[in-house]
């Protein structure tokens, strides 16, 4: 893989990577898993961050949103992540309620994400109203990435996942958010569903990296969730979302193929078993 870092990349990612890469200029890829295997896969194939995102709520465990996700949850699918990881950063979604509540409380459970799951670091949802928490995380060596635009835990506060930050209102407040997430340590922070334009401003006024979803080509990189980008979820279809497989058909195709293959005895053959 040829990179902007080229013989300075570490073999290694870390967080100090993923900052040195805006300057370099060099795109960053970011994309959620919440198994070992998807985590194994993702990682060896060259991405830079893994995302263990409360998505997994959605995608893993059926639910309609975000919210019910637990912290119990999010470290179990940040072990097994980490268990099939050598090379990207690990990031772990805080789940809702677990941040929200205590600066206190917050560093309590980032630091279980770390100790307990093995994150490098965690993300979690908000701007200016969150600073302090950051703040806090940051200071006790833990780092955080910023999540603004859509933020899916608010989905009952926005009513709906259309694009945000249209009207220059928003907008004005969402520069200023990403402003004091950069202030108070963040790392790096995610842009979900925002005007292009909006994406840019925002990029060139900070010096940490920005990763969008729904954000346009001007971010520093680009994150999606890999069951949208593998085409498991075939219902889901916003207009930001590239399908770079359509595996809700090879794995529809397999699985009757075995099931009439079982019925009509041509699984196992007799290659297939042992004397
Ligand atoms: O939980 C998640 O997958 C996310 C991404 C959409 C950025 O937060």
């Amino acid at each position: 893989m040829s990179t902007q870092l080229g013989n300075q990349r570490p073999s290694k990612i870390t967080t100090r990577t993923i900052v040195d890469m805006k300057s370099a200029g060099e795109k960053i890829s970011m994309l959620t898993s919440y198994d070992f295997s998807m985590a194994q896969i993702v990682d060896q194939a060259g991405i830079d961050i893994i995302l263990v995102g409360d998505s997994a709520g959605n995608v893993m465990a059926g639910f309609e949103t975000t919210l019910p996700i637990t912290l119990e949850h999010m470290i179990y699918h940040t072990q097994c992540v980490i268990r099939g990881v050598e090379r990207c950063l690990v990031v772990a979604d805080m789940p809702f309620m677990s941040y929200q509540v205590t600066p206190k409380e917050a560093l309590i459970n980032a630091g279980r994400l770390m100790k307990e799951a093995g994150a490098h670091a965690v993300k979690l949802e908000g701007g200016r109203s969150v600073a302090d928490t950051v703040k806090k995380i940051v200071n006790a060596g833990i780092p955080v990435m910023g999540h603004l635009g859509l933020t899916p835990q608010s989905i009952y506060k926005f009513g709906t996942y259309k694009v945000r930050a249209k009207e220059e209102e928003e907008a004005a407040e969402l520069i200023e958010d990403a402003k004091a997430l950069e202030k108070a340590g963040c790392f790096a922070v995610v842009l979900e569903k925002i005007p292009s334009a909006l994406a840019k401003k925002v990029t060139n006024s900070i010096s940490i990296p920005t990763i969008g979803i729904g954000a346009g080509k001007h971010c520093d990189g680009q994150v999606l969730v890999i069951h949208d980008m593998l085409g498991i979820n075939k219902d889901f279809n916003p207009r930001f979302l590239r399908r770079y497989a359509d595996l809700h058909t090879v794995m529809t195709d397999a699985v009757s193929s075995y099931v009439s293959d079982v019925k009509s005895q041509n699984f196992p053959s007799d290659n297939e078993q042992y004397d």
